[in-house]
């Protein structure tokens, strides 16, 4: 029996954000899980950097970078910490977190809560300090404050303060509770933001890869015109997708009426979709990260088949602990291996029926 069949029951009867900060606190004691599995097939390189395995742990769990190294000590080949906001902020009213525990689901309305950027990037400093790029790829989430008046100021702060010290950095404009954050996604304030982002990037010496995060609530014509913008502007990668604004009738009563986005098993296939067109749109030219509701082995490579290189969960930790991790890693090496992909980058996209097998890595 795992340790964490032993503390579920008793923090699915707590407030789901208290049980988090519970859960954060026992993980920077450094006594969290531990578990490392490698098999050659699951490493896969993108952006000249090597990823030992294509799981990661998705945006909003670590959101003041306070527990890094326990993340990867859990088995996650990349770890993606944040939100970060320029200043610290208090978030939405509380309560904001509720659990849909027979549909496996939660709907968050946090609106980016945090300690502010200084915190953040201190935090990380001491974690490169003292392990350096060991532990595997570590990626930022870059957000605005609710009052910032100009978004596209807020976000290169983030970019030029963080830039020297993550593998990669996802601007994140597909929160939806932060007043008029989703509207960044339209074609024209797109275009307008893309361009001073990359142009920060590049001006910074590290360069890193620059992401942009979407919502699965897109209509096909938005979708287009974020590939395209995404294109032209040379995005590293896609992350696909946040949480949904929509509310699938499955929903338990009580929590349709919650404002927030709903992430979890009610999310899988609807971003597993998203996923396929982005794969599509953007030709696979731009590698596209799948999260949304991914709670087995079986949920990963569906995402991978359909045009995501790497994947992230959140949510399923929630409910499954840590123990997921193992099951998706070990499961994908088997289904790699039983449907003869020497690597994860030959079935990226391989559910399309133009999908080709890659021979290797796009990097
Ligand atoms: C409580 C909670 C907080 C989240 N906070 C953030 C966040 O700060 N930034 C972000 O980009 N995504 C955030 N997300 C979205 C996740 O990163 C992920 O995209 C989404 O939940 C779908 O994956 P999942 O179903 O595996 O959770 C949050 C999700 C949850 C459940």
């Amino acid at each position: 029996m795992s340790l964490y069949s032993l503390i579920r029951p008793i923090l699915m009867k707590m407030d789901a954000e208290k049980a988090h900060r519970m859960t954060i606190s026992l993980l920077k004691t450094g006594l969290g899980p531990r578990y490392a599995f490698t098999d050659p097939v699951l490493e896969t390189t993108l952006w000249g950097r090597k990823f030992k395995n294509p799981l990661g742990l998705a945006a909003g769990f670590d959101k003041d970078a306070e527990v890094i190294p326990a993340m990867f000590n859990m088995g996650f080949g990349f770890v993606e910490a944040g939100t970060v906001t320029p200043r610290p902020q208090d978030g939405n009213p509380k309560p904001r977190v509720f659990r849909d525990e027979k549909n496996k689901s939660v709907i968050n309305r946090m609106g980016f809560p945090g300690k502010g950027l200084s915190y953040f990037a201190d935090n990380v400093e001491s974690y490169r300090e003292k392990y350096g790029p060991s532990q595997g790829i570590f990626g930022v989430n870059i957000g605005m404050n609710k009052d910032a008046p100009s978004p596209a100021d807020d976000y290169r702060t983030g970019i030029v303060r963080l830039a020297p010290l993550a593998d990669y950095i996802t601007v994140n404009v597909s929160s939806p509770n932060t007043q008029g954050l989703r509207d960044l996604q339209r074609r024209d304030d797109l275009d307008r933001l893309l361009g001073a982002l990359v142009e920060a990037r590049n001006g910074t010496s590290a360069k890193p890869p620059l992401l942009l995060k979407v919502a699965p609530d897109l209509d096909a014509p938005q979708r287009q015109a974020i590939a395209e913008v995404a294109l032209r502007h040379g995005i590293d990668g896609l992350i696909v997708s946040n949480t949904t604004v929509t509310r699938p009738a499955q929903l338990s009563a009580p929590l349709r009426e919650e404002k927030g986005g709903l992430s979890g098993q009610l999310l899988t296939s609807l971003s597993t979709g998203v996923i396929g067109d982005f794969y599509t749109l953007t030709k696979g030219v731009i590698p596209v990260i799948g999260a949304g509701g991914i709670g087995s082995a079986e949920d990963a490579y569906a995402k991978i088949c359909a045009g995501a290189s790497l994947v992230q969960v959140y949510t399923a930790l929630v409910f499954e602990g840590p123990g997921l991790i193992s099951q998706i890693l070990e499961g994908l090496a088997a289904m790699l291996k039983r449907d003869k992909f020497g690597t994860i980058a030959d079935a990226v996209g391989s559910a399309h029926a133009s999908g080709k097998r890659q021979a290797k890595a796009v990097s």
